[in-house]
């Protein structure tokens, strides 16, 4: 997370902006994160198909269909929409410094991914889309898999309840992956450390444009929504396990933290807060500094009508 958890630094998670260097510096911790055995799960429900289409929602730069396409493997389109162009233009150039380092092929022209073993053929196609305000128009029709990632804790919960009714109604396989849970750790710990991140955790029910947000329990009301829908649902942790060397994302988080609590909390505590920063911070420097960040990922699989 950032003060969003999952989200940005200069711009950051706590107002629910993102900037593309933000993604990247938390990519690497996003990838260690997530449950690998839910797509596991989830390959024998997709539908059978000349190709699977998947929708992912507020894309980024695309690092989900970085992680998830290659352990779906076949033949897929994504259409992965997000409301900000700067980092759909990104899209393309992430992927493509992606399948140079993995020995993927990716073809411009037919924005394309390809793979010879295992077998991928991936085509993709961006969209500018407002998921808050043209929910009604979300291009579902046809979708085998609804997916997001570090999503879901900035959205309202009318606007999830309506969501899962949406997929239920396609019957869509959704995987919703690295949605923050309020937990964070901190070794070495210090004794206002719980103050802070209770701040941080109030200021993640802000609205970030969906009406007031979930934050933490925006996972606990997607299992329900679901298993009310009649989903099955698996659900994992996929906390940050941020190590000493990551400095850079360590001292971005605790920053983010700290303006997030500094708005959240009463004028008298700010001093405290920007002293737990500081005192944080050098621990970050001196290398001595771990953090663990809680983030769930959910899958849920509609049951047999
Ligand atoms: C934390 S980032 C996650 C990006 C990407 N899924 C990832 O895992 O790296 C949240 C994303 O949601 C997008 N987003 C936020 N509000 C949105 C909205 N109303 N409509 C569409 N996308 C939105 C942001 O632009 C940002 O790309």
């Amino acid at each position: 997370m950032q003060a969003r958890t999952s989200r940005a630094p200069s711009r950051m998670c706590a107002l629910g902006d993102f900037d593309a260097d933000w993604l990247r510096l938390r990519a690497p911790a996003d990838i260690r994160a997530r449950a690998p055995d839910l797509p596991l799960l989830l390959r024998p429900h997709l539908p059978k198909g000349p190709a699977l289409k998947v929708l992912d929602l507020g894309c980024g730069t695309g690092s989900n269909l970085r992680v998830l396409a290659p352990s779906l493997g076949g033949t897929q389109h994504w259409l992965c929409l997000d409301a900000d162009d700067d980092l759909l233009k990104r899209v393309a150039i992430e992927i493509r410094a992606w399948a140079e380092a993995t020995g993927c092929d990716w073809d411009p022209r037919n924005q394309r991914i390809t793979q010879a073993e295992p077998h991928l053929s991936c085509t993709l196609e961006t969209r500018r889309f407002d998921l808050a305000q043209s929910s009604a128009d979300l291009p579902i029709d046809g979708v085998g898999l609804l997916t997001a990632s570090a999503l879901l804790d900035l959205v309202s919960e009318a606007w999830l309840c309506d969501l899962v009714a949406r997929c239920a109604a396609v019957r869509v396989p959704m995987l919703m992956t690295l949605t923050y849970d309020g937990r964070v750790a901190f070794e070495p710990e210090l004794s206002f450390d719980r103050d802070v991140i209770d701040h941080v955790n109030r200021h993640q029910g802000r609205d970030k444009g969906f009406g007031p947000a979930l934050g933490p329990g925006a996972n606990a009301r997607l299992a329900a929504f679901a298993t009310a829908h009649g989903y099955w649902v698996e659900m994992r942790a996929s906390d940050w396990r941020i190590g000493r060397s990551e400095r850079a994302l360590q001292a971005a988080l605790i920053r983010s933290w700290c303006r997030a609590a500094c708005e959240q909390a009463p004028d008298a505590e700010t001093a405290a807060i920007r002293h737990w920063q500081r005192v944080r911070l050098a621990v970050v420097e001196q290398g001595c500094s771990r953090i663990r960040v809680g983030h769930r990922d959910l899958l849920a699989i509609p049951r047999p009508a």
